[in-house]
């Protein structure tokens, strides 16, 4: 198994803050790896420095292989175009219709004819289960469910290698919450597509994950699968899982 994501020892800085502090762990290529803690815990933070948005203060960050840090302009573009990203806020743009938005990538970069574009963003629409008639629909006419699956449609359009979503299911319902979630692990299934998910939301976390870590303050507590992370000792994980899960769903999990 190869390591698509490799983290040592990884600690941020901003203006004298501490932000992130020895943050080490490895995502294996195909699985589904959540990072989950409370709000300004660090998630979107480690996230920035996997697509070289930020440099390490101490420790180093390697992505396929290669270590982020040192990367020139053009290596960090090619980076970039093998990580889809799903922003928190779906961040689609509300002015162009899904399949300008899925296609995005393409129309920018590429001299490509608009059948061609289209072709690729049915066959990506039909991945999230989406059909050719919301093709011309503007974000403002989806439901935040069908909004967030043109998002990642639109991260999956350049086939990456590695998929983030940055809390996938925040402001869903929770039965849209565990559609989106059938819907990352499928995707995995289907390609096999090396998946990071952030995540405040638990009951997401031990549905999908192959291994997830939990983060506080910055620190990793631990890491583990979902049934190591449920027998955790460590009063921080219990604490924490019996606020996200409730007491009845530790019993029945
Ligand atoms: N651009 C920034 N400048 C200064 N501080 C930041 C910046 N981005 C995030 N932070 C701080 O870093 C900490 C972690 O933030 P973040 O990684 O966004 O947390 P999370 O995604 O877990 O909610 C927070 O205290 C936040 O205020
Ligand atoms: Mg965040």
């Amino acid at each position: 198994m190869g390591k698509i994501v490799e983290i040592v020892e990884l600690t941020k800085y901003i203006n004298g803050r501490l932000i992130l502090e020895n943050v080490t762990f490895h995502v294996e290529k195909g699985e589904i790896f959540t990072i989950i803690g409370g709000s300004g815990s660090g998630k979107t933070s480690i996230t920035k420095h996997i697509v070289g948005l930020w440099k390490p203060t101490k420790g180093y960050v390697k992505v396929f292989g290669k270590d982020v840090t040192n990367m020139s302009f053009i290596e960090i573009e090619e980076l970039r175009k093998n990580i889809g990203y799903v922003f928190q806020q779906g961040a689609l743009f509300d002015s162009l219709t899904v399949w300008e938005n899925v296609g995005f990538f393409f129309l920018e970069h590429e001299d490509m004819e608009e059948e061609e574009i289209k072709k690729i963003v049915r066959e990506k629409l039909k991945l999230v289960n989406l059909g050719e008639e919301v093709m011309d629909l503007l974000p403002s006419e989806l439901s935040g469910g069908m909004r967030k699956r043109v998002a990642i449609a639109r991260a999956i359009a350049t086939n990456p290698q590695l998929i983030i979503y940055d809390e996938p299911t925040s402001g869903l319902d929770p039965i849209t919450s565990r559609v989106i979630d059938d819907l990352i692990v499928s995707l995995r299934d289907k390609t096999g597509t090396t998946s990071i998910v952030v995540t405040h939301d638990m009951v997401s976390a031990f549905k999908i994950s192959d291994r997830m870590l939990i983060l506080n303050k910055g620190r990793v507590v631990q890491i583990g699968t979902p049934s190591e992370i449920m027998k955790s000792d460590i009063p921080f994980v219990r604490d924490f899982i019996k606020k996200g899960l409730g007491e009845a769903s530790i019993r029945t999990l």
